[in-house]
């Protein structure tokens, strides 16, 4: 381990020398100081470990050099030496951020052994941190990509509330990112080292998803086998990510109110209360408030939901953010896991740029990815973008030929989501087709006539 430096105050020389012999004799490198102002100088200079100091000196007392060194070096621990009795300046020194006081006299066992403990606590959240910040950039693998104001209000507003506990509402259009700044919410609060559960309100009927939520005892219902912990109760200490929120019905709203109100659940066919420590994060790509107008979503549950709004912009507006966007999903989506990322002529990234992206940031990942494997990982040209065969010719300018009054938009926005549906299904059956037209419901004839069609046949790419 690195030799710790330990700065050592005192306006009294004798002081000064017993406890750098002292702390010398451990193994310690020590400084010396024998003002306050010395002290606030010292520590910018060398960044010691550890500060111990007598409260009374001359030019600038011991609290008032506290103060100051946490102020520049937070990190730097401090014991306070104080006279037997003056309770007040202990209490002010340890409200100051001081580890620990002594009261002098005081015994050099005595001291040796309260440095130890110091720097061993240090040591010790050190690790923590370190380990904290690994897991969580193994954890947050997607990055959020985009410099337009809009999004940097959104950075803005995550890095106010994220540390809160405050319950917040995410809204945006469909493949805006709001599950990514679910996860940003998270995994910069302080529940990072906590569970960050997922839980779709749409993907369930009304009675699966209250089970889901809050679990079951054994026997509470037809199917209830065995006794099973509900969502809420995995989340704790973490954050829990609503999905979905409009879809939730209304008897399942009552239940969520409650849990916001009273922060305690109950497990289906039990009615005793257990204790959740969780944070709500929710999302929605429907207008809620309409939906209450509607009377089809609680207002009192909007109105607790609704704490903190972040709005994603749709990507029509940000379009700016287009080119770092298409830079990071080529990254991304390489042709195989050894292959450098594609490269993009530059009259493809116009055509993006024209386009209006309903299906915003989501949709342009599919396409970026289909691209890539059109283009076999080389060079992506306008020819691999689903935009209209047309005007795709080498080097001609697009007339901005968009959707409106273009018949086959729909047929070519079809066959793009078919062949889409397709491609998924192929990656995550690993390219097995039975499989792969089973998730699909199709027959698996239809599946390779499909595959023909599309010219999927060397689809996944081997090694991906
Ligand atoms: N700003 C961004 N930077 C990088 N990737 C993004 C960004 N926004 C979205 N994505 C990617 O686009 C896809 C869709 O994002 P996400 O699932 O967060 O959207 P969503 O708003 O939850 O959509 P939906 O309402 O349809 O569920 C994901 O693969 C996500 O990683
Ligand atoms: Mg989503």
């Amino acid at each position: 381990m690195a030799q710790k430096t330990l700065l050592v105050a005192d306006d009294d020389a004798s002081i000064r020398s017993l406890l750098k012999q002292l702390l010398s004799e451990e193994g310690f490198a020590v400084l010396e100081a024998s003002t306050g102002i010395e002290v606030v100088e010292k520590v910018k200079e060398s960044s010691p470990d550890l500060v111990i100091m007598d409260v009374r000196m001359p030019e600038l007392d011991g609290i008032e050099a506290l103060s100051r060194v946490k102020a520049t070096n937070p990190k730097t621990a401090v014991l306070i030496m104080t006279a037997f009795g003056s309770s007040n300046a202990a209490i002010r020194a340890m409200e100051l951020g001081a580890f620990d006081y002594i009261t002098k006299p005081f015994e050099l066992d005595k001291i040796s052994h309260s440095v130890k403990r110091v720097l061993d606590y240090q040591d010790l959240t050190q690790e923590v941190e370190v380990l904290r910040d690994e897991i969580s950039s193994l954890v947050q693998t997607e990055r959020i990509v985009g410099n337009s104001p809009a999004m940097q209000e959104v950075y803005k507003t995550v890095g106010k509330v994220a540390k809160a506990d405050a319950t917040v509402l995410i809204t945006g259009e469909s493949g805006t990112g709001k599950e990514l700044v679910a996860e940003a919410l998270h995994f910069n609060s302080n529940r990072r080292s906590g569970p960050l559960v997922k839980v779709s309100c749409a993907a369930l009927p009304e009675s699966l998803l209250e089970a889901e939520l809050f679990g079951h005892e054994k026997g509470s219902f037809t199917g209830a086998m065995t006794q099973r912990r509900g969502r809420f109760e995995m989340a704790d200490k973490g954050t829990i990510f609503l999905d979905e929120i409009a879809e939730m019905t209304m008897p399942t709203q009552t239940k969520l109110l409650r849990v916001l109100q009273e922060r305690k659940i109950e497990r289906i066919g039990s009615n005793l209360p257990i204790k959740v420590d969780i944070r709500i994060v929710c999302a929605t790509n429907k207008d809620l408030q309409k939906q209450v107008e509607q009377g089809k979503f609680r207002d009192d549950l909007y109105y607790r939901l609704n704490v903190i709004n972040i709005h994603m912009p749709p990507l029509r507006d940000r379009k700016e953010d287009i080119p770092s966007l298409v830079e990071h999903f080529l990254a991304k989506h390489r042709y195989s896991a050894t292959a450098q990322p594609a490269a993009i002529s530059e009259e493809a990234i116009r055509r993006l740029m024209e386009y209006n992206w309903p299906g915003n940031v989501r949709e342009l990942e599919n396409v970026i990815e289909r691209a890539v494997v059109l283009s076999r990982g080389q060079i992506i040209t306008s020819r691999e973008l689903p935009f209209g065969e047309h005007d795709a010719g080498e080097g001609e300018e697009g007339e901005g030929g968009e959707e409106k009054g273009d018949s086959s938009f729909f047929k070519k926005s079809v066959a793009q989501f078919e062949k889409d549906l397709i491609m998924k299904a192929l990656r995550d059956a690993n390219g097995n087709r039975s499989k792969a037209a089973e998730m699909l419901g199709i027959y698996r004839r239809l599946l390779y006539a499909k595959i023909k069609e599309y010219g999927l046949e060397g689809y996944p790419p081997k090694g991906r």
